[in-house]
């Protein structure tokens, strides 16, 4: 499995990222991540723009996709809605259909009943540019601030296990 790792969070210390380190921190024997660091560098959208030759960073974006067994999401919400930045790359994989049939879900890191309306938009999107939703590995795992570690990764164990546990709900769906 290889699987992409996609933070909404450019924050120093985000929970958001610290959850996806720890999603890495515990890859299993025989699978291998990779992260998307290029949201920053992603112009704003424009239709006009995606053609051949694209934007570096969006054939970046379209490649680091393209090569992936599935993609994982961890993103705040902001103002009740998924951050921009991050509706900005998921508009630049429409005309790629990158994510078209691509095995998705996402880890919301948010207190509970919270981050909820990012969620609710993410699942519009991912469900426009047809990417497979499995269900199974869309999981609540609330990080708290105070248990990020200093290397990045979540140390509370019980909430480390839990992280690590979307690995086996993983598994590609045989129509993919
Ligand atoms: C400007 C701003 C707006 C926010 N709006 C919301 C919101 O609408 N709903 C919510 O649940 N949290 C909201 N939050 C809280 C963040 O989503 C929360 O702090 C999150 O854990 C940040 O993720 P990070 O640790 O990965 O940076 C907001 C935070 C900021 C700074």
């Amino acid at each position: 499995m290889q699987l992409l790792l996609i933070c909404g969070s450019f924050r120093v210390n985000s929970t958001n990222d610290a959850a996806l380190n720890t999603v890495r921190a515990t890859t299993p024997a025989g699978s291998r991540t990779s992260r998307f660091t290029g949201l920053a560098e992603l112009p704003a959208f424009n239709p006009d723009a995606d053609v051949e030759p694209l934007p570096r960073p969006v054939a970046d974006l379209r490649s680091v996709i393209t090569a992936s067994d599935a993609v994982i999401f961890c993103t705040p919400e902001y103002a009740g809605s998924m951050p921009g930045s991050l509706k900005n790359l998921l508009d630049w994989t429409v005309g790629g259909t990158v994510l078209a049939g691509k095995p998705a879900a996402w880890l919301n890191v948010a207190a509970p009943g919270r981050g909820l309306g990012a969620l609710a938009q993410l699942r519009t999107v991912l469900g426009y540019v047809e990417a497979n939703i499995i269900e199974p590995a869309c999981l609540d795992v609330p990080v708290q601030r105070d248990m990020v570690a200093a290397d990045g990764t979540v140390e509370h164990e019980p909430t480390r296990t839990r992280l690590a546990g979307i690995w086996p709900l993983l598994s590609v769906p045989d129509n993919v």
